[in-house]
């Protein structure tokens, strides 16, 4: 048994604690997803889909996709419609780690794989909405340019440009 943090993408044997760790950690502030739109993000950008992996347990997840032009992200999108092979816009749609694991430095590892995973992917620009982890994503470069609410919860949305 080792006891480092891997990161790897995904596998479908995997979603089932994906949508596991989404409730624990959403729950509180009421923005969990559908289980089925992790099926459908992982069916449809794989490449962008990514795990952090502890002793056989997984801690932490982190998807996207990409969009053609730039859009509010919100909660639930079907991505087989939002979804682009072509786009630029890359859109982090999740991205949350098991309680007892945060603030290990294990969301930098998977936030910098899908920073990697988006220029490799031709993509100008990074986007997300987030509730509480702002300082997080300032912390890694973003800035905020707008703010929604949903489900009565304020969402903060964040981005991050390649060029700036
Ligand atoms: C936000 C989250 C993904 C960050 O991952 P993490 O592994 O905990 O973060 P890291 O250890 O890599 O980075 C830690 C730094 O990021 C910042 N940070 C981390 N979580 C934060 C939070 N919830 N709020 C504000 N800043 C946060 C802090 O600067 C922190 O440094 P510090 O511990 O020295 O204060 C994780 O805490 C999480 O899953 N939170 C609940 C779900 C969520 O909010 N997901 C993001 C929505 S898109």
């Amino acid at each position: 048994m080792s006891n480092y943090v891997i990161t790897r993408p995904v596998a479908e044997r995997d979603l089932p604690s994906v949508v596991d760790l989404d409730y624990e950690a959403f729950t509180p502030y009421g923005t969990t997803e559908d289980p089925h739109i992790f099926t459908a993000r992982f069916k449809v950008f794989p490449q962008g889909f990514v795990v952090a992996e502890l002793n056989d347990n997984i801690v932490g997840y982190a998807c996207s996709e990409k969009w053609l032009s730039d859009r509010e992200p919100t909660l639930d999108e079907n991505p087989e419609a939002t979804h682009s092979p072509d786009g630029t816009v890359f859109c982090i749609t999740g991205m949350a780690i098991r309680r007892a694991y945060q603030r290990q430095m294990i969301g930098s590892l998977l936030l910098q794989d899908l920073l990697r995973i988006a220029r490799e992917q031709g993509c100008t620009k990074v986007i997300l909405e987030t509730s509480n982890a702002r300082a997080f994503y300032v912390k890694h470069g973003f800035s905020k340019s707008g703010e929604r609410s949903q489900n009565g919860t304020l969402l903060h949305i964040m981005i991050f440009n390649f060029t700036q």
